[in-house]
């Protein structure tokens, strides 16, 4: 008999299935047990808390759609990175919301730019504290694109281009100069989340050339046109004026596509690759870390905060089991980092279970 059948016993003649051999809930008899042989522990350290930054003094704006997050101003925000770090909580991203915005979004390159004070308060208050720049123009121009659109009002107009096409050469210039605004800034890492085709190269190139070969590329190299991104554009005041992000961000539809994607990222120079969204990409999420060898991250976004949020508030989930376990399954998925809006909950709910 093999250990996979049950024992079969005969009772007045008819055969019976009875008595497994096998019994694998002997592991799960208790919560010592079951510590004991968990493959996959969150901790506060897989986080990275993303934060809207704009200017102003004492703003926490809260932001409706994402409950608990707010937009803070430069000098709220290196109060909070204070509480971040205590919290064991690594790093933070920075999302910028302009004052200005205009055609090109030039608040993302000129080095008195809300992200760029940001930067400069938050390794001031707490030089410790990891800070990643995400690299997108579409918090700073005035239709919301993450980049410069065709027409014949813009420098860098293509005639051979259709109009409301998004640029992709002249933009990757522009998001040379702002990753060099930022790291001289003192950002740690950029974070490139545009999706247009060759950013990490030329982002790699213009931080070599202004002598910033130290400072590393975590790459958004599998990133959606996910509906989920709802709430964030909200957040960051963001939304496209027209159309919609499907002619640069990939569609949700494909999986070897990533592969694709993620891989030229990585010839580019990426030091590590994101998938986004997290939850429902972990297909994509596990294929990415099996195939490439780099620290893989995955964004919980705020879409996938903001359904927890608001189906706990209906009281039809339980908020903290719901966000550990998601947490807990992105990362048993691959994602070595979880960027994450509930980063300081999950910090204190972890705690609180030791
Ligand atoms: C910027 C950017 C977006 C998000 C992260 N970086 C918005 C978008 O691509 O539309 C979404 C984050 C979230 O939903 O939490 N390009």
């Amino acid at each position: 008999m093999n250990g996979l059948q049950a024992v079969q016993t005969t009772i007045n003649g008819r055969a019976t299935v009875a008595e497994p051999v096998l019994r694998p809930r002997r592991i799960r008899i208790s919560p010592a047990l079951r510590r004991m042989v968990r493959e996959t522990a969150l901790s506060p350290s897989d986080f990275i808390y993303p934060l809207f930054v704009r200017h102003g003094q004492g703003e926490r704006r809260p932001i409706s759609s994402m409950p608990g997050q707010f937009q803070l101003s430069v000098d709220e925000l290196a109060k909070e990175a204070e509480s971040v770090l205590e919290l064991g909580i690594p790093a933070v991203l920075l999302f910028g919301i302009p004052a200005e915005k205009d055609w090109c979004g030039s608040d993302n390159f000129s080095p008195y730019g809300v992200v760029p004070e940001a930067i400069r308060a938050l390794k001031e208050a707490a030089p410790e504290l990891i800070v990643i720049s995400d690299m997108c123009f579409c918090e700073y121009t005035d239709h919301g694109h993450c980049g410069i659109i065709n027409s014949p009002m813009v420098d860098g107009y293509n005639t051979a281009l259709p109009e409301g096409y998004l640029l992709n050469d002249p933009t990757l210039e522009l998001l040379g100069r702002a990753s060099v605004v930022h790291a001289e800034a003192g950002a740690d890492i950029i974070a490139p989340s545009a999706m247009l085709d060759g950013m990490v190269g030329s982002i790699r190139g213009a931080l070599d050339e202004a002598g910033l070969e130290h400072v590393p590329i975590l790459s958004y190299a599998a990133k959606y046109a996910s509906s989920f991104y709802g709430p964030f554009r909200e957040a960051a005041e963001s939304p496209p004026s027209f159309g919609d992000r499907s002619q640069y961000q990939m569609d949700p539809a494909n999986r070897r596509e990533a592969l694709k994607e993620v891989a030229l990222d990585v010839a580019e120079g990426a030091d590590m690759i994101m998938v986004k969204p997290a939850l429902p990409y972990l297909d994509v999420l596990a294929a990415v870390r099996e195939e490439f060898k780099l620290p893989t991250a995955a964004y919980q976004v705020s879409g996938e905060y903001a359904m927890l949020h608001a189906a706990a508030a209906n009281g039809w989930l339980d908020l903290e089991r719901c966000a550990l376990e998601s947490l807990t399954s992105i990362k048993r998925a691959g994602a070595d980092m979880i960027l994450t809006y509930f980063a300081k909950d999950a910090a204190r709910w972890l705690a609180g279970r030791q």
